[in-house]
């Protein structure tokens, strides 16, 4: 994609009100999939703050026919496609009985969950850590051996100790800020390729 803010005030948001799709955050998971290929047909797919759901729609695209995806969100949604199914949960709640019925196995967890902003950069960090680790348990118990992680997170907080906890459980770790991300955002996306094994207890 060449796409950036020079060619308008907002061209990502327009750009996904033509395409049909409710948001435009899909653009950075286009561009992660375009750089890193962590979408390809057949994939099974969680989909972590799903809600309102352009990162659902493109991965669906890309691991049909025979793919699915499981979205989670503590708001509802409204998609509804075959290969589809939504869990309407808090992921801070990894007891919920869904999410742990879900068959292992996942090839791609992919979280764009957000905490609502507060304000203070101090909260609103601690609360996207709090989002992170999270979804890295979920992932640690859920992902096939060789998936993948991509998972949101804000800056300023403890993204070292994040970042470094992903590179002990993948071969290969980055941290990624698609053009798509708003130049006053502070958020990135750790994404860990090469999961090296479901959790064991310890
Ligand atoms: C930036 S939006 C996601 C946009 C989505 N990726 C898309 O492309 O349409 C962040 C989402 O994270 C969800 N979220 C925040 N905290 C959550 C939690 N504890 N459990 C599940 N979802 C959460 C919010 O409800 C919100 O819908």
């Amino acid at each position: 994609m060449n796409d950036d803010y020079s060619r308008g005030p907002d061209h990502y948001a327009e750009r996904a009100r033509k395409e049909g799709y409710p948001a435009r955050s899909v653009y950075k998971l286009m561009e992660m999939d375009e750089r890193l290929g962590l979408l390809r047909p057949g994939m099974r797919v969680l989909d972590v703050g799903a809600s309102p759901g352009s990162w659902s729609m493109y991965a669906l695209k890309r691991v049909r026919p025979s793919g699915s995806v499981l979205a989670l969100d503590l708001k509802p949604m409204s998609l509804a496609s075959p290969g589809f199914r939504f869990l309407q949960a808090d992921v801070r709640d990894f007891g919920t009985r869904e999410l742990l019925s879900a068959e292992p196995g996942f090839d791609l967890v992919m979280s764009d969950a957000a905490p609502d902003t507060t304000g203070s950069r101090a909260v609103d960090t601690g609360r996207s850590a709090t989002l992170a680790r999270a979804v890295i348990e979920v992932a640690r118990a859920l992902l096939g051996r060789g998936g993948s992680l991509v998972v949101k997170l804000f800056q300023g907080g403890d993204e070292r100790d994040i970042l470094s906890e992903v590179r002990g459980l993948f071969d290969s770790t980055k941290s990624f800020r698609p053009k798509a991300t708003r130049k006053s955002s502070f958020e990135i996306y750790c994404v860990g390729i090469g999961f090296r094994g479901p959790k064991r207890d310890d």
